[in-house]
Formats: C-alpha cells, structure tokens, sequence
C-alpha cells in the first residue's frame, strides 16, 4: 500500500526532519516504494481518515508537533495505522530526558547525576550540588538546541535562559569529559557504535548539521569495550519500552566508564547523520536502512 512519509512539522528541529524526509522519500522511492511527503501531525491525520496511505514512516522530530513525543503514535494506534519506530510510552519517555534517567537510575544504569529544574527554580542552589563542569538543556528538546556547557557559577544564568526559551523543564546534569559516543538499534540489532569527534568544544547544531570537519570513527570501540557499549545501549533503549528503531547517546569519561544521555526514537536521517554512517559500517546502505525501517512498522 501506499507510505506517507511524515516530515516537517512544528517543532524546533522541523528543518532537520525536513532534511532526513527528503532523503527517506527518495531511498523509498528507489526502493519501488509508492512513498508520498507529507508536511505534519494535522496534514497526515486527514489523510489518513481520507484512506490515503496504508502505513507511516514517521521521521519527524522533537516534541510539540514534532512526533517524536508519543502524541502522533498514540493518534495512529486509535486510528489503527502503522507506523515506524517506537509507541506512545517508549517515544514519551525518551523525549523526556528527565523521566529516562529515572527509569535508567532504578534500573542501575549510569547516568550523569542530574537536577531537574522547574521553571523558577534556584539554580544556583541546584548547580553547587551538582558542582561544575555542568550543562543546561531543555528537557525535552533534541538537536542539542539549547544546550550549553557551563564551567564557572558566572555563566550560569545565561546558560538557564537560553534553555528557558524552549517549552518544557530545564535539565542540568554532571559534565562528563570524555569522548561522545552513540549507537544505533535497528530492529533487534545493534549497530556499531560511532565516536564523534567535533572539531569545536562539543557536537552542537552546527557540529551535526553544517560543520564538514567533524570526525566520526566507526566502530567507536574494540573489542570488549565496543561489545559492552552496545548492551548497554541496548538495555538503555529496552529499559524505556522502545522498539523498532532508535539511537542511544552516552558519554564515555576518561577512566572509560559510559554514562547514558538520552535515547532519539527518530533519529536524523541527514546525510550529516549518525544511524545512517553506523548502517554503513556494518554494510547497510542508506535504502537498505530505510527499507529495514519501514518494516518495522509491520511488528
Ligand atoms: N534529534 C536529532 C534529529 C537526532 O537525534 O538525530
Ligand atoms: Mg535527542
């Protein structure tokens, strides 16, 4: 049947969806897919009651309108389509950075030891607990928008403010130095993972979207180290009732402990992205990894 590949919307990354849709859709089409674009949460509902398309691929981002926060997967379960990707509480409970790392600490997963602030909250007080280096994000934003490292209490207001500016609760964990690392799941497989190397202080917007000099070594680890690192991503991914596909973000500090960040439930599919050079590593091409993905609406 047909394949409306949802793209866009009205969330903070929707220039970056817009990117992997455009990408997505022409890997689909190549495949023989009779995939259509389709701009947003409200444009694909009413195609979908019209019975324009039999299933979803769902590669919008972020929150809001942007699809990956539970709100679209819970309207396409009552509307009884498929869809790509995680349900309404894996994709829920990864947009929330907070949440996740509360299922993860129960679980005994390392995670960055963290605040979360409501709005109005004493920042000060809560970044002397946590002690510098720390870094303030949105909760529940993606792309690193609004994300800022923080290494002297000076820096700290500015840090709050710009966080503010996106809906939800603040963030501020631990600063963990270290190498970035991230691994994708497609399916029930985990892919290699891949060590980002930025060229700048850390892999901000302009490090994943625009810059040409970031590094990106694959697999990220050998051996034990790399093997480890999957599972660990894996139960991190599992832990928070996600399936189908996803990518896992954690930091590697320089003793070579992991420390889980946050779990994407649709990630990038740019060509500047990350699942689509892990499926490449493991001899995956990038109309492969879209065809693998829009099975996973079959489950
Ligand atoms: N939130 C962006 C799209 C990512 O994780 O790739
Ligand atoms: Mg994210």
């Amino acid at each position: 049947g047909r394949v409306a590949v949802v793209m866009g919307g009205s969330s903070a990354e929707r220039e970056v969806s817009l990117d992997s849709g455009r990408n997505v859709l022409a890997a689909l089409k190549a495949r023989g897919v009779d995939a259509h674009a389709i701009d947003g949460i409200p444009a694909l509902l009413d195609a979908l009651r019209a019975g324009h398309f039999a299933r979803v691929f769902n590669i919008l981002h972020g929150q809001h309108g942007g699809g990956e926060d539970g709100v679209l997967q819970g309207a396409l379960e009552s509307l009884n389509v498929p869809y790509t990707g995680s349900g309404l509480l894996g994709s829920a409970l990864s947009m929330d950075k907070t949440r996740s790392k509360r299922v993860w600490q129960s679980l005994g997963l390392p995670t960055p030891k963290f605040a979360a602030l409501p709005r109005g909250a004493d920042v000060h007080v809560a970044a002397r607990e946590i002690g510098f280096p720390l870094i303030v994000k949105p909760a529940c934003e993606g792309s690193s928008v609004g994300v800022t490292r923080v290494f002297e209490e000076k820096d700290l207001d500015a840090a709050v403010e710009l966080a503010a500016r996106y809906p939800g609760d603040l963030l501020m964990e631990t600063l963990i130095e270290g190498d970035e690392l991230t691994v994708a799941v497609l399916g029930r497989e985990v892919l290699p993972s891949i060590h980002i190397v930025p060229q700048g202080a850390f892999y901000d917007y302009n490090a994943k979207y625009v810059a040409e000099d970031t590094r990106y070594i694959c697999p990220g680890l050998q051996g034990e180290a790399e093997s480890e690192l999957r599972m660990l991503a894996l139960a991190a991914f599992d832990a928070l009732g996600c399936s189908g596909w996803g990518r896992v973000d954690v930091m590697r500090d320089r003793a070579g402990r992991n420390w889980l960040l946050e779990v994407n439930t649709a990630p990038g599919m740019t060509s500047h992205s990350l699942v689509p050079k892990a499926a490449a590593a493991a001899g995956i091409t990038y109309e492969e990894l879209c065809w693998r993905v829009l099975e996973t609406s079959l489950d």
